[in-house]
């Protein structure tokens, strides 16, 4: 069984105004855009989305036309107390956890496939995308050194985890990290992360230039 976890219990505060996994995406929150995408999938048996605690009955209100079971739950003052809240919520039967953020709508159902594949075979897998800009560190408003791109990725999601190994690495990353993705926690207990190569389409809405061309994409794809 495969669940997936939506953390969608952020504020948004690069965008501003209303918290941007609620704002309309065409006729429908940005939320609900995210999570038909794997309430569509085959393999997906169920969604656990976590929302902001003081608007639980709003998300739980965007998402009754999902088909699959669905809970919401209260998400935490970190993206990661988000996701461990999410995880509370998710049957010890399921054998994989996706997680996926609420601010990535264009996620393609070929993206979730391969996640579940890797996943399947090496315990754990995330997308990500090879670097293609120079990189280089910025001090003061001066850079600093070059580091090589060759061996670099840009994260994003979905990232696939044996419920098991999630759970294990929860435990052991209790009160120590503030992770900003899930990866990092496989760190903790030494458990490889196999890659699968994501797409230029899968943008996390972060900032007013990501969520106007968001507003475009869709209305192209309407
Ligand atoms: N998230 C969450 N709980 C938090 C923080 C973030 O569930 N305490 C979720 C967001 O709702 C989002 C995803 O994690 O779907 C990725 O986070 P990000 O893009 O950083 O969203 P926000 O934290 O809401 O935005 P910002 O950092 O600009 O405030
Ligand atoms: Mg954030």
């Amino acid at each position: 069984m495969v669940a997936v976890i939506i953390p969608a219990a952020g504020s948004g505060s690069r965008l501003g105004g209303l918290p941007k996994q609620m704002r309309l995406l065409g006729d429908a929150p940005m939320l609900l855009h995210t999570a038909q995408v794997f309430d569509r999938h085959p393999a997906v048996s169920c969604l656990v989305v976590v929302g902001p605690p003081k608007n639980l009955d709003l998300i739980e209100g965007m998402l009754t036309s999902l088909k699959k079971p669905y809970q919401v739950v209260a998400g935490g003052a970190t993206r990661q107390k988000s996701v461990q809240a999410g995880l509370k919520a998710v049957s010890d039967s399921t054998s994989i956890v996706l997680i996926h953020d609420a601010a990535r709508p264009f996620v393609s159902a070929q993206i979730i496939t391969k996640v579940i594949e890797s996943t399947e075979i090496a315990g754990a897998a995330a997308v990500a995308m090879p670097v293609t800009d120079t990189v280089r560190y910025g001090e003061e408003g001066s850079f600093t050194n070059t580091i090589s791109r060759d061996e670099l990725y840009a994260m994003q999601t979905p990232q696939g985890f044996k419920y098991d190994l999630l759970q294990q690495a929860f435990c052991q990353a209790e009160g120590v990290s503030q992770a900003t993705d899930d990866v990092a926690l496989m760190g903790h207990i030494g458990q490889p992360v196999r890659i699968v190569e994501g797409d230029r389409w899968n943008v996390k809405i972060t900032t007013q230039s990501d969520w106007e061309w968001a507003q475009q994409v869709w209305e192209k794809r309407a």
